[in-house]
């Protein structure tokens, strides 16, 4: 089986798609610096040994590391090279995520996503590895009226961190036009990954305070915070709040699998692709299927609109379905139960 690095695989989304990975026998080098994450992540997975059949430890590397720095990178695929596993593919979380902190920390944002992918890209070139899957992101289409996202809706994004993402992808884009015989490239651009691994050892766990809705829903149920606000019930949706395409991070995890046997099984391309559910819940109704589903209260009060909100962010997803051999196959009261037993096996996350 093929060697593979994943930059940022200790993360949220990065830390799901080890597994999945190792789940399917993939040799996985994992490049994490812990801005954003714990070195408890690779314990956890190391004792995962009831979902993976393969050996784990054998299969699983870790190198503490800057995607920023060249040498970091390059002790990567030298040391799988030692191994006698030369890297074949890289799949690319590693970077920062916070639309809110991007507009405080505009340099570090632009640093840390795009200058860390040229470096990525240049170090991937020096070794002869041009298979990548890239963390994209919805936040790079403009606002829309359309029901659904497609690939080829407009790109605007409306901040700094998905200003990032956007020209990111123009410079993969840009690399493929150049060198169009040799470079393999899936943009994945998520919607809203929510849950954790059904066994409630793998989950969310932000550093600082969440800004995103399904980590503070966690919180109020478990009486950290008292109250979730609800930002706007005069939309113009079904009940008034926001509607979002919610995916269990574990279809997410699976995609990037399938994106990657997509690549691996096919001759030099660039495409994008949107990974979500199709499916719209609003606000209200992701808080009244997490409370029946936990037989749980998640006490709340409707705030003012926030600005930057769009209303509607959906994916039409019937191009990924119908590229990839994959399908999300988990609700979200999956997403509801699986993210609720992280929290309660895991109060304080990974500490
Ligand atoms: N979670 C979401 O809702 C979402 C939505 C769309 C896109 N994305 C993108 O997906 C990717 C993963 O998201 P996530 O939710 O797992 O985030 P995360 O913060 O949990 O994971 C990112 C990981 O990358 C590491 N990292 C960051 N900068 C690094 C660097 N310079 N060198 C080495 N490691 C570094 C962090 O320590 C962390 O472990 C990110 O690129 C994010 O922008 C996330």
């Amino acid at each position: 089986m093929n060697s593979v690095l994943v930059t940022g695989g200790c993360g949220y989304i990065g830390s799901h798609t080890v597994l999945s990975l190792l789940e399917k026998g993939y040799k996985v080098y994992v490049l994490d610096s812990f801005i954003n994450s714990s070195p408890l992540v690779i314990k956890r997975l190391l004792e995962m040994h009831d979902y993976i059949k393969f050996k784990v430890s054998e299969n699983l590397h870790f190198i503490e590391g800057d995607l920023r720095s060249s040498k970091d990178l390059e002790k990567v695929f030298l040391n799988a090279i030692k191994d006698g596993n030369e890297i074949k593919a890289v799949i690319h979380f590693a970077g920062l995520k916070s639309v809110k902190d991007s507009f405080k920390e505009v340099i570090t944002y632009w640093d840390f996503n795009l200058a860390g992918t040229i470096n990525l890209l240049k170090v991937m070139n020096s070794f002869s590895c041009r298979t990548l899957i890239f963390s994209s992101s919805a936040t790079i289409y403009s606002y829309s009226e359309e029901k659904a996202l497609k690939e080829n809706s407009l790109i605007k994004p409306i901040n700094p961190y998905g200003l990032t993402k956007a020209t990111i992808e123009v410079f993969l884009q840009d690399i493929y036009s150049c060198y169009p015989d040799e470079w393999r490239i899936v943009n994945l651009r998520y919607f809203n990954p929510i849950g954790a691994h059904v066994s409630g050892k793998l989950g969310e766990d932000p550093i600082g305070n969440p800004t995103n809705i399904f980590p503070l829903i966690l919180n109020v149920a478990s009486k950290e915070i008292s109250k979730l606000k609800v930002y706007g019930n005069n939309w113009n949706t079904k009940d008034g709040t926001c509607i979002r395409d919610y995916i269990h991070v574990m279809d997410l995890a699976e995609g990037h699998v399938a994106a990657l046997n997509f690549l691996e099984s096919n001759s030099s391309r660039i495409i994008n692709l949107n990974i979500g559910t199709g499916i719209g819940s609003s606000v209200l109704e992701l808080i009244n299927i997490f409370q029946d589903v936990n037989n749980i209260e998640v006490p709340y009060e409707i705030s003012e609109r926030r600005e930057g909100d769009q209303e509607n962010v959906v994916a039409d997803n019937t191009k990924i379905l119908s590229t990839l051999n994959w399908q999300p196959k988990r609700s979200v009261e999956n997403m509801c139960e699986d993210g609720w037993r992280w929290k309660l096996l895991n109060p304080k996350g990974y500490k």
